[in-house]
């Protein structure tokens, strides 16, 4: 069986700067609530017209990680779209994204499995290399979030979170090594609490889909129950990052950086302590993004690289939890 490697990554963000103050200028909210309840200080979205969708994003971190990689569009054997904000209900962001990079008939899958978008597209493009089904994959995360947001005070909660961005991967199989590449991968999710974190509409059990009544309601909106979810992540990761390092053979002082999903800074530094680690071993970059959900992890690997952090024989473990619920954490070795 084949090891799976990272051979590019990149990372695209809009250009439309959105800051807590501009979020005060149409809600009930203010910068310091923000800051203090999530760590986010500003976020970036798409023009405020319209015209770009999670495809587009997606195509421009993809070029810069095939790039990266030294590969051209036609190397790819496998697109894996990662997003939770598609430009259409269907085809999937991945069929679109297969087009722009001129490609005719290479397969595309997306994963709609939210902030763990990353975490099991990246078990699922190694599932696929080590079957010897696809040798190199293209994965990306990408999110429009901003045009489905309710910016009024109604949303606050919600809608001061969330940014717009994409990050990529060039993933590719290499002859079998234990010491390197994708170590382990763990992966969960629990139903039972699918509506702390969603959105309602269009709904397929109800005729229409999508009404004016329901349009009023705002259940076009993603609506949170934020306590329940952050319990959930304050619980959930540090016992999920114990049973990635269980799988991979691998103990705590092995990992070099965490590189959590960034849905909140507070999160984040509750797994931080409960896993007693210190501020070099964990990378954040919400403050500046807000949350990209599957664009996030992707993003800010992008970044940690980019600013020397991880280099030959870094060991890193990626982790997420979001809406479904789901939640999974993924080891990966550099080359030494
Ligand atoms: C959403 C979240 C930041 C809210 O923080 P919190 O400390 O739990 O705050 P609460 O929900 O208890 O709300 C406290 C108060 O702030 C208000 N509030 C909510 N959003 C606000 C905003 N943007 N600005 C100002 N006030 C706000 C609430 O209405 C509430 O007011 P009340 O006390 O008068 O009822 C937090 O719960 C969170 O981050 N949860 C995890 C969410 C997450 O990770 N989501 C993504 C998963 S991938």
């Amino acid at each position: 069986m084949k090891q799976t490697m990272i051979s590019g990554t990149g990372r695209y963000l809009p250009t439309r700067l959105v800051t807590n103050d501009d979020l005060a200028l149409w809600m009930d909210t203010s910068d310091e609530w923000i800051r203090q309840r999530t760590g986010i200080e500003q976020r970036y979205w798409v023009p405020e017209e319209g015209g770009v969708g999670a495809s587009d994003l997606g195509f421009e971190a993809s070029k810069i990680a095939l790039d990266r990689a030294g590969w051209r569009p036609d190397d790819i054997d496998l697109i894996i779209f990662a997003t939770l904000s598609p430009d259409f209900n269907f085809p999937g962001s991945g069929c679109l994204l297969q087009h722009k990079l001129g490609l005719e008939t290479t397969p595309a899958l997306d994963i709609r499995q939210q902030c763990s978008g990353f975490v099991y597209g990246i078990a699922t493009a190694d599932a696929f290399i080590r079957s010897g089904l696809y040798n190199r994959i293209l994965f990306v995360g990408a999110e429009v979030h901003s045009t489905g947001l309710d910016i009024s005070s109604r949303g606050r909660d919600v809608t001061v979170i969330f940014g717009d961005g994409a990050g990529a991967l060039c993933l590719e199989g290499a002859e079998p090594d234990r010491t390197c590449g994708v170590m382990a991968s763990v992966l969960h999710s629990q139903g039972e609490f699918s509506s702390s974190l969603m959105t309602e509409a269009p709904v397929s059990r109800q005729n229409p889909r999508l009404s004016e009544a329901m349009l009023r309601e705002g259940r076009h909106y993603p609506t949170m129950d934020g306590r329940s979810v952050f319990k959930h992540a304050v619980r959930r990761l540090p016992l999920v990052a114990q049973e990635a390092l269980d799988k991979a053979g691998l103990t705590l002082s092995d990992i070099d950086l965490f590189i959590p999903h960034q849905a909140n800074l507070r999160i984040n530094q509750a797994f931080q302590k409960a896993m007693d680690l210190p501020d070099e071993k964990i990378f954040n970059n919400i403050q500046r993004y807000g949350n990209t959900t599957a664009a996030s992890i992707p993003i800010a690997f992008d970044e940690a690289i980019e600013k020397g952090l991880l280099k030959t024989g870094s060991t890193v473990m990626f982790l997420g939890l979001g809406a479904g619920l789901t939640w999974g954490a993924v080891i990966y070795r550099f080359a030494g």
